[in-house]
C-alpha cells in the first residue's frame, strides 16, 4: 500500500508520516516548505519504505499529475495547505490559491488514478455554539476568515468528486492540535507558543479577554485519527470531527502553563471578528464509526511538548 502524504514536512504531517511508516505503508511526501522543514522527516529518511520527499508545490497540476502516474497511490492523506488566518485575512488569494486550487489539483489526479483521498479540514469552519452545547458534524457552518473559507470551499469541491464522480473521499475536521514539532511563532498554536514564552521566562500574551476556549488535541491522537479514518471502509462520504470533548479558555491555559498571573498579559486582537468564542468538540461520530477516542491528557500533552522544547534548545 502506497500513500502520498501533502504537507508531510509540516507540524501534523510529520507524525501522520510516522504513523503510516510504523504501519508499514510505503509513503511519499509533497512539501514546498513554506511552512514545514524538511528536518521534521529527518529520523525517518533511512527507512527504505519512505520512498521520496518531493520539495514542490500542489498549486502544480502536472507534478501531482506525474507524482500519481509514477507511484499509482492507494491514498492520499491531504493536509498541505496556507493555515494562517492572520495572513489569509491580509492575503486571500493565498489561501485559495493553496487550498482551493491545490485540492482541486489533488482530487483530479485521484479521480483519474483512483485514489482514496484523506482531506484535513478544521473545526474554525463552525459556527458559535452555545455555551453548554458541544459541537458535532451537524452543528452550522460560518467561516470568519478566508481560511476557513478556503477550507469549507476544499470541502464542498471533494464532496462533489465523491457525490459525482465517485471519488472515495473522506473530511476530517480536528479540533486545534498542538505537540512537538508545531511552529511557536504565529504559524504555531497558541499552546506552543505559551509554554515556549514560559520556557524563555517571557510574558504569555492573551489576545482579546481569554474567555475563548479551545477544545486542545494533542498530534499523536490527531495522526491515530487521521490513520484510523483512512483505514475505515465506513468513514468514506463522512465529515468526522476530532476532538477531548472539553474544552479549556485561554485565560485558563495560560494558567496552567505557568502558575504565575503576573507572567500573563492581555493584548488587543489582531482579529477579533474571525474569532471563533468557543469550542468544544463532540467526537461521537469518530467513536462510532472508527473507535476512535482521543488518549491524551492535556497535562500530559503538555509536558510532553515542554520536554520536546527543551531538548531543541539543548541542540543549539
Ligand atoms: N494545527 C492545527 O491545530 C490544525 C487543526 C485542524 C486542522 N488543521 C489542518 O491540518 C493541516 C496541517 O496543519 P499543520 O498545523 O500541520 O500546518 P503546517 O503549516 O505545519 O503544515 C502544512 C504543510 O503544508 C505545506 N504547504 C503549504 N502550502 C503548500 C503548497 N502549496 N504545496 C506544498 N506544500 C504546501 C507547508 O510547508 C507545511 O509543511 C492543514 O490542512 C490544517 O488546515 C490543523
Amino acid at each position: 500500500m502506497s500513500v502520498l502524504i501533502t504537507g508531510g514536512a509540516g507540524f501534523i504531517g510529520r507524525w501522520v508520516v510516522k504513523k503510516f511508516l510504523s504501519n508499514n505503508y510505503d509513503v511519499v511526501v509533497i512539501d514546498n516548505l513554506s511552512n514545514g522543514n524538511s528536518e521534521n522527516l529527518s529520523e525517518f529518511r533511512n527507512i527504505y519504505r519512505l520512498k521520496e520527499i518531493v520539495i514542490e508545490d500542489i498549486r502544480k497540476k502536472e507534478i501531482i499529475e506525474n507524482l500519481f502516474s509514477k507511484y499509482n497511490f492507494s491514498i492520499c492523506i491531504h493536509l498541505a495547505a496556507q493555515i494562517n488566518v492572520q495572513e489569509s485575512l491580509d492575503f486571500p488569494e493565498k489561501a485559495f490559491e493553496n487550498n482551493v486550487i491545490g485540492t482541486y489539483n489533488i482530487l483530479e489526479a485521484a479521480r483519474k488514478y483512483n485514489t482514496k483521498v484523506i482531506l484535513m479540514g478544521t473545526c474554525m469552519v463552525y459556527d458559535l455554539a452555545d455555551s453548554n452545547k458541544s459541537i458535532d458534524e451537524m452543528h452550522p457552518v460560518k467561516p470568519a476568515s478566508p481560511y476557513a473559507g478556503s477550507k469549507l470551499a476544499a470541502e464542498e469541491l471533494a464532496l462533489s468528486y465523491y457525490y459525482g464522480l465517485k471519488v472515495p473521499i473522506v473530511i476530517l475536521r480536528p479540533f486545534n492540535t498542538y505537540g512537538p514539532f508545531q511552529k511557536t511563532n504565529m504559524e504555531g498554536g497558541v499552546v506552543s507558543i505559551f509554554v515556549n514564552l514560559k520556557l524563555k521566562n517571557e510574558k504569555l500574551k492573551i489576545f482579546g479577554d481569554g474567555t475563548q476556549t479551545r477544545d486542545l488535541l494533542y498530534v499523536e491522537d490527531c495522526a491515530d485519527f487521521v490513520f484510523k479514518a483512512s483505514e475505515s471502509d465506513k468513514c468514506v462520504g463522512e465529515i468526522i470531527n476530532a476532538g477531548t470533548g472539553e474544552d479549556i479558555s485561554i485565560n485558563d491555559l495560560a494558567f496552567l502553563i505557568v502558575e504565575n498571573k503576573d507572567q500573563i498579559e492581555h493584548v488587543k486582537h489582531h482579529h477579533p471578528q474571525s474569532e471563533i468564542m468557543k469550542l468544544t468538540c463532540n467526537s461521537t461520530k469518530a467513536k462510532i464509526l472508527m473507535d476512535w477516542t482521543a488518549k491524551t491528557s492535556l497535562k500530559e500533552g503538555i509536558l510532553k511538548l515542554e520536554n520536546w522544547l527543551i531538548k531543541q534548545e539543548g541542540k543549539k
